[in-house]
């Protein structure tokens, strides 16, 4: 699929079907003026009877009737003009989107100047739109034996409008790149546990690498022994899928400081182990890889924009499975960084995992870190399925996390983080740390323990057990996988600023 941009009027243009943006207003001006003047009027008329809703996210598809050269007008309703927000503008997008997709057209125009107000201009509709249109019409290819493929592919967007091609081309590009690579993560997300094995995740990091010419470092289990890694290597103990630990460096500064670290946990299927999840709760658990994915699709989207910015991605990565060598509840194990761990349960396996990445990170040169994670149904029963928990020890860099959240339009909320919940983690008699103390404030625990490891580098902790899925259709997402944070991400390494500059 291709952008093009046109600078003329949309409402000279021939097309199968051009989208038009319509605010709630008594009336219509500019190029809309012009329109309604061609339909006699009767444009004004379908807005009164209501055959086109002005309604934020509602669409209306009408015929031109040869009134137009174009043979059909999608109109999008956005309520309000001066309510607008740039996410409620990338759901009415979404909405059109699924319709145009419904619409199987090789072709369709987007008249972007009828979508600008106030605080969004047509740079800003052109990024809405790319992004909107790549997520909301995402779809997983599944293995039925009638394939999904649809029948006629969509070849060319056309871009109508009367600002700068140049800025609308980047615009447009910046969208489709940060849709397209939150969809890449969707993808690994769905993808069940015998197709996406460590050894998988590691050969499409790989390709990943290939493409965008990052540095790339695989280790196998013998080179996770010599380095002592001895936590990721318990979780992997009962499997017979060999463990990666994976490490994607993209170089965008002439040196190598300021390194942010993205760590990302990579379960390609949690059974609990020996802490074993009962049968409800152990179907869905491919999606363990989830933190691994969003900061693989951020890679791609980092790949695809090549900021002025330092990134080491850490994936850790395995499955959690049970047999005569897995790990077991009273295991003592010792991490890379020295640190001994107490297992007290063998599903709070994450945080184990994580640590060995976390400190890998460090030695790779990550002077920031943001852990992502699928860690704990705590944090789902605390925040729900749409926030995800974070924690920090850096009141400036989380600002810096907080921020690019927004501007993804992706929710985060802080969970608190003491002394006591250090203590807490710190509480074994027999190693240095325990990996689970107890229901109370899990979803706390998991990120004091991964606190642990972080030590004194400024640290972003996000459990993304409740948002990295979706039970039912959204605006901008099919059920199933969202890719959620990998916008945030991708963006959090953007706009990085150094606390030193
Ligand atoms: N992978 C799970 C967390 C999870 C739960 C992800 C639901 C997605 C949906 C994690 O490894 C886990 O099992 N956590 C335990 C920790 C507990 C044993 C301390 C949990 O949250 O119950
Ligand atoms: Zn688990
Ligand atoms: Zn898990």
């Amino acid at each position: 699929m291709k952008f093009s941009i046109h600078n003329d009027s949309f409402v000279e243009k021939e097309q199968e079907c051009i989208v038009v943006g319509v605010f709630n207003k008594p009336t219509f001006d500019g190029d809309l003026a012009v329109l309604d003047q061609k339909f006699d009027g009767q444009l004004t008329q379908f807005i009164k009877e209501g055959d086109i809703n002005s309604k934020l996210k509602n669409v209306s598809k009408i015929p031109s009737f040869g009134k137009v050269p174009a043979k059909r007008l999608l109109f999008v309703g956005l309520g309000k003009d001066k309510e607008l927000t740039f996410d409620q503008l990338k759901e009415a997008f979404g909405v059109a989107a699924k319709t145009l997709k419904h619409m199987k057209r090789s072709t369709f125009g987007v008249a972007l100047d009828t979508f600008v107000t106030e605080g969004i201009d047509t740079f800003d509709v052109a990024h809405a739109f790319a992004e909107a249109f790549s997520l909301a019409t995402y779809e997983f290819q599944n293995y039925k034996q009638k394939s999904n493929e649809p029948e006629v592919p969509l070849e060319m967007i056309e871009l109508i409008t009367g600002a700068d091609e140049q800025e609308v081309r980047a615009s447009a590009e910046v969208g489709y790149a940060y849709g397209r690579g939150t969809n890449s993560a969707r993808t690994l997300v769905n993808l069940p546990g015998n197709m996406l094995t460590a050894t998988k995740l590691a050969e499409y990091a790989l390709e990943l690498a290939n493409k965008y010419d990052f540095e790339a470092e695989i280790l196998d289990k013998e080179e996770m022994e010599r380095l002592g890694m001895g936590a990721l290597l318990a979780v992997n103990q009962g499997s017979v899928e060999p463990p990666k630990m994976i490490v994607l460096k993209y170089q965008g500064k002439d040196e190598w400081k300021d390194v942010v670290g993205l760590v990302g946990k990579g379960i390609t299927f949690d059974t609990g182990g020996y802490s074993l999840k009962p049968k409800d709760g152990i179907v869905g658990m491919k999606t363990d890889m989830g933190g691994a994915a969003a900061v693989l699709g951020a890679m791609e989207i980092i790949g695809e924009l090549r900021p002025e910015q330092n990134v080491v991605a850490v994936i850790p990565s395995t499955d959690n499975m049970v047999s005569g060598n897995a790990f077991k509840p009273d295991d003592v194990i010792t991490s890379m960084n020295g640190k001994t761990i107490e297992v007290l349960n063998t599903d709070a396996e994450g945080r184990l995992a994580l640590a060995d990445a976390i400190t890998y990170a460090k030695h790779h040169g990550a002077e920031y870190l943001v852990d992502v994670a699928t860690l704990t149904g705590g944090v789902i029963v605390a925040l729900g399925t749409d926030k995800t928990g974070a924690m920090t020890n850096n009141e400036a860099f989380f600002e810096q996390v907080l921020e690019a959240s927004f501007e993804a339009g992706e929710y985060i909320w802080r969970l608190p983080y003491t002394e006591k919940d250090k203590q807490r983690v710190r509480s074994s008699k027999m190693a240095d740390l325990n990996n689970s103390p107890g229901r109370e404030g899990h979803a706390i625990m998991a990120g004091a323990f991964i606190g642990e490891f972080a030590e004194n580098t400024p640290w972003v902790h996000l459990d993304i057990a409740g948002t990295a899925t979706t039970k039912k259709e959204e605006d901008l997402c099919p059920a199933g996988a969202t890719g959620a944070m990998t916008r945030t991400l991708a963006l959090v390494v953007e706009r990085f600023q150094s606390s030193e500059s």
